[in-house]
């Protein structure tokens, strides 16, 4: 079959059997092996991807069923040399270790802060909850995506720092 696939904001398109897995068509086909690929059962979550914005398991998901979808995978968190602020938290908060699980941790985190700008730990944990580490006992992907969503909110809000800096410059010219 001839399908076409947006992924990272690109129109892919291969011929692929019926059977093909969107994981197989991302890493084999695309040539991004970003996405990682463990226990192919719906188990691991390594491969998770964002397919319309959610995450999936893409090794149960079919590349067909992907056709006329948008997929976003963790080779497009970053723009260009400038991190998403996930990624930035997994580095400042060391989110990772052996880093197979990271990718599909990286774009979880990224869709709830999408939907969700301030989740509370609990709702960070829920959301990773269908996906394993092997490494980092979870408590640093949850700091990793809380860090984050401080940064955005940092970010998103300058003014919030803007009267310390107003006094500071006021004492010094005192
Ligand atoms: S490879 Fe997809 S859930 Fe494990
Ligand atoms: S960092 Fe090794 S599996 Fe998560």
């Amino acid at each position: 079959m001839r399908i076409t696939v947006n992924v990272n904001g690109e129109d892919r398109t291969r011929e692929v059997e019926p059977r093909h897995l969107l994981v197989r068509f991302l890493r084999d086909d695309l040539e991004l092996t970003g996405t990682h690929w463990g226990c192919d059962t719906s188990n691991c979550g390594t491969c998770v991807v964002l397919m319309d914005g959610e995450p999936v398991k893409s090794c149960t998901v079919l590349a067909v069923m992907a056709a006329g979808h948008e997929i976003r995978t963790v080779e497009d968190l970053a723009d260009g040399d400038r991190l998403d602020p996930v990624q930035q938290g997994f580095i400042e908060q060391h989110g990772l270790q052996c880093g197979f699980c990271t990718p599909g941790m990286m774009l979880t985190g990224r869709a709830l802060l999408d939907r969700n700008p301030d989740p509370s730990d609990q709702e960070i944990r829920e959301a990773i909850s269908g996906q394993l580490c092997r490494c980092t006992g979870y408590l640093n992907i949850v700091r990793s995506i809380r860090w984050a969503a401080r940064e955005e909110a940092a970010v998103a809000a300058p003014e919030a720092t803007t009267p310390a800096t107003a006094t500071a410059t006021t004492g010094s010219q005192a």
